[in-house]
């Protein structure tokens, strides 16, 4: 249990396309927290490993990197890697492809979930998002939730997203990626995407952005 009242710290789980990023991004503004998504920590990382081909079994050069890499979150959600603006390229289909793989490594999920507690410590009022948040990152956080949605939704969302970039995999396509992660992120050893019994579950199939948001605010004490 959080024992600090001035403390406000909300969870966010859930499988990818769930629309977890736009609705915690609206409820930090409407409710002043400070916003993280933990997802684009791990797609930095994977960046990096893309980058310098390394192989996921070597554990050594992982640590290596890992000591020598500065990822960074900056304003407006800005993603930085060793100080280079990586936003765009973390959302690529290359990241996509790799960034599960790479979370299921201990090391790594490690050093991010340190990264990513220390922020929750230097912050009294948090929203962030992800897959272990309430189960791993901030077990004591006051309000958890889980959006879940149908595979279909999911993919539907994610392909107009990616649309809007541009980005040219089909619905399908879409849908196959999008399936095959959830797989590898539910089925990791170390802390996969579970809902956690003191998290609410909001079916968000069929419910419009506001609605979701409504149905969050709407149980928040803030
Ligand atoms: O939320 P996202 O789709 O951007 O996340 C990308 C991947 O990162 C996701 O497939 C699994 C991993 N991830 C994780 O393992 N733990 C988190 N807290 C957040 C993301």
């Amino acid at each position: 249990m959080e024992t600090n009242n001035k403390r406000l710290r909300v969870a966010i789980d859930g499988p990818a396309g769930a629309g977890k990023s736009t609705v915690a991004r609206e409820i930090s503004k409407r409710l002043g927290l400070k916003y993280l998504d933990t997802g684009a920590m791990y797609r930095a990382i994977t960046l990096k490993i893309f980058r310098e081909n390394l192989d996921l079994a070597d554990l050594e050069s992982l640590s290596e990197m890992l000591d020598s890499t500065a990822v960074q979150i900056g304003t407006d959600d800005k993603v930085f890697l060793d100080g280079e603006d990586v936003t765009e390229e973390i959302r690529m289909s290359h990241v996509n492809e790799l960034v599960s793989p790479v979370s299921c490594i201990s090391l790594v999920r490690k050093r991010l979930v340190t990264m990513q507690q220390k922020i929750a410590d230097e912050t009294d009022r948090i929203i962030m998002e992800g897959r272990d948040i309430g189960s791993r990152v901030m077990p004591d956080a006051r309000y958890k939730f889980y959006l879940d949605a149908s595979l279909e939704e999911r993919a539907k969302r994610r392909n107009r997203e990616q649309l809007k970039k541009n980005m040219t995999l089909s619905l399908n396509g879409v849908a196959a990626e999008i399936k095959r992660r959830d797989e590898i992120d539910s089925n990791r050893s170390d802390s996969p995407l579970t809902r956690v019994a003191d998290a609410v579950m909001i079916d968000t199939t069929g419910m419009s952005f506001e609605e979701v948001v409504d149905q969050i605010i709407k149980r928040i004490d803030n």
